[in-house]
């Protein structure tokens, strides 16, 4: 398996290596080591069944849970991410997050399989968020260290969130299902040790996330604007372009990411999975 390191400070694209045939222990260890290491890792050139997908994300660890999104037919852990070339709802995903962030324990990473890749834009946008703390200016860190997030995924997913009952009546191709449940809360650290690589990160960013504990809301929203421009800086930005055939894997634990559009008039589909956690 080889590492092409991407010029920007992380990311990396593995090739030489067939993730639809023998997929050993050695092999796993690589590949969570790169992942760990470059925090974004794409393998081009695969070609992967919706059965294969599967097998790479459960020998890499065990499925994540993924509310709000049906998955496809017969599958019970994949989602589709897909948008239709006539569609006119806004792009799914266009603001920066971490998966699943507001669940107790948030998936380690996410898998996503590209299958039609438009022959434009779609780029999906990373930002490191190790670099991220560590370039935190003081007076910030200052603000936000010993603090913990209110996370919650009431602001898409409930009923009258983004993705809810407006949503629903819109031309939207993904089969997205908002319900109450996205109201519930769950607190993280903002800042705090990598759980595998104990490199301190900034976790998660406003959207996600809709407060400060012990912080009343008209001090934390404007904060929390302040950090999103931080973490998002250009320089800790890395911008993905997809290919056909390309599995690109990400470590939800240092990275925020997000959609981007720029490909009207063509359809994009691609094949998702999450992974709990790599113990
Ligand atoms: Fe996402």
């Amino acid at each position: 398996m080889k590492i092409t390191p991407k010029t920007k400070a992380f990311g990396a694209e593995i090739s030489d290596v067939d993730l639809s045939g023998r997929l050993s222990p050695e092999l796993r260890e690589a590949c969570i080591n790169a992942l760990l290491e470059h925090k974004v890792i794409a393998f081009p050139d695969q070609k992967l069944s919706d059965d294969s997908l599967e097998r790479v994300s459960c020998w890499l660890g065990p499925f994540g849970h993924d509310p709000f999104i049906a998955p496809i037919p017969d599958r019970e852990h994949i989602i589709a991410v897909c948008r239709g070339a006539e569609e006119k709802a806004p792009i799914f995903a266009e603001n920066w997050h971490t998966d699943w962030s507001f669940q107790a324990e948030p998936p380690a990473a996410t898998c996503l399989y590209g299958i039609d890749i438009p022959s434009c834009g779609g780029d999906t946008w990373y930002a490191d968020q190790i670099a991220a703390a560590e370039g935190l200016p003081k007076a910030l860190k200052t603000m936000i260290e010993g603090k913990r997030a209110v996370h919650s995924a009431k602001l898409p997913y409930a009923p009258d969130g983004v993705y809810g009952e407006n949503d629903r009546r819109s031309d939207r191709t993904m089969d997205i299902r908002a319900d109450t449940s996205a109201h519930a809360t769950f607190s993280h650290p903002l800042l705090s040790p990598h759980p595998q690589t104990g490199r301190e990160r900034l976790f998660g960013c406003v959207g996600y996330i809709i407060g400060i504990e012990e912080m009343p809301e008209d001090e934390a929203v404007p904060l929390l604007m302040e950090l999103l421009a931080h973490q998002t800086q250009d320089e800790y930005v890395y911008q993905h372009q997809w290919q056909q055939g390309m599995l690109v894997i990400w470590d939800n634990r240092s990275v925020l990411h997000k959609a981007t559009g720029g490909y009207e008039g063509q359809a994009r589909l691609l094949h998702r999975t999450t992974i709990q956690a790599f113990a």
